[in-house]
């Protein structure tokens, strides 16, 4: 109820009572989702769980747009941020406003996502004094899949951990509103915390963690293998099977449709 939550909302959160987020792609659960949660993220995972892909490189700047669209369409309370795909964003803060402009104007969201700490510190600054609410990503960051050598945990040793510190404070000393902290050692999850003024995101991070995010698909069991971090809550993938094949058997038997699914001529 009331007006959209905004990015300066969540932003005053931090240090206060837990922020609640979950992916969301379509206006088929948008509206589910949003009274239910702080902010809603229209992630590149979708290239995984919407498209089938294998990682989020082969996202297009169009595809973010069109099912962004699709949840601001469908929702009016959540905060609604939109993902920079791979290559949107990286070679230029030019043309990372560009990129971050057309995600804004073409869908209504109210702010957008991006990976990378320290290097990415100046165009967060460029978009966030243009009038662009950047949410940061550090960590395990999924577009950095071949860099990283696949979607391991990060911050085992001493010198990654420093390394991940150092970028959580270059996004909030750019000005981030928030930051998604991914697949980091707990301890590291709870320093991250207590050292930077914006709020922290996690998912495999830790409870510690000023928020949480989950990717909506993996915690309503639609999907077959799930990282550690994922805690199912329900069982969503079940209730289709079910209620598939109780259609299939009720057409095989000739018991769908039933008289009330028909139309009576009416002379
Ligand atoms: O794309 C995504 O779903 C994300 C979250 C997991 C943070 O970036
Ligand atoms: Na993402």
């Amino acid at each position: 109820t009331g007006r959209r939550r905004t990015a300066p909302d969540i932003l005053a959160r931090k240090g206060g009572e837990p922020i609640v987020s979950l992916t969301c792609y379509n206006a088929a659960f948008a509206p589910f989702v949003d009274p239910l949660v702080d902010f809603i993220l229209v992630g590149d995972s979708l290239a995984m769980v919407e498209h089938g892909m294998d990682s989020t490189l082969g996202v297009s700047l169009d595809l973010m747009i069109a099912h962004g669209k699709a949840v601001v369409r469908s929702t009016s309370q959540a905060l609604i941020v939109v993902d920079m795909p791979f290559g949107s964003y990286e070679a230029s803060k030019e043309e990372a406003f560009r990129a971050a402009a057309r995600l804004m104007a073409e869908t209504g969201c109210g702010a957008v996502k991006l990976e990378g700490g320290a290097p990415m510190a100046e165009t967060i600054a460029f978009l966030a004094a243009r009038g662009i609410p950047v949410m940061a990503h550090i960590g395990l960051t999924p577009q950095a899949v071949n860099a990283l050598g696949g979607f391991k945990s990060q911050g085992h040793d001493a010198v990654a951990r420093d390394k991940i510190l150092g970028d959580a404070i270059a996004v909030a000393e750019a000005g981030a509103f928030a930051v998604v902290v991914e697949g980091v050692v707990a301890p590291l999850g709870d320093e991250i915390t207590a050292k930077i003024a914006i709020p922290t995101i996690g998912i495999g991070a830790s409870a510690g963690c000023d928020g949480q995010v989950l990717v909506i698909n993996d915690m309503l069991g639609l999907t077959d293998r799930v990282p550690r971090f994922v805690k199912r809550f329900g069982n969503v993938g079940q209730a289709v099977t079910d209620a598939v094949s109780a259609y299939a058997d009720d057409v095989r038997a000739r018991r769908f449709p039933g008289q009330e699914h028909t139309y009576k001529p009416r002379g």
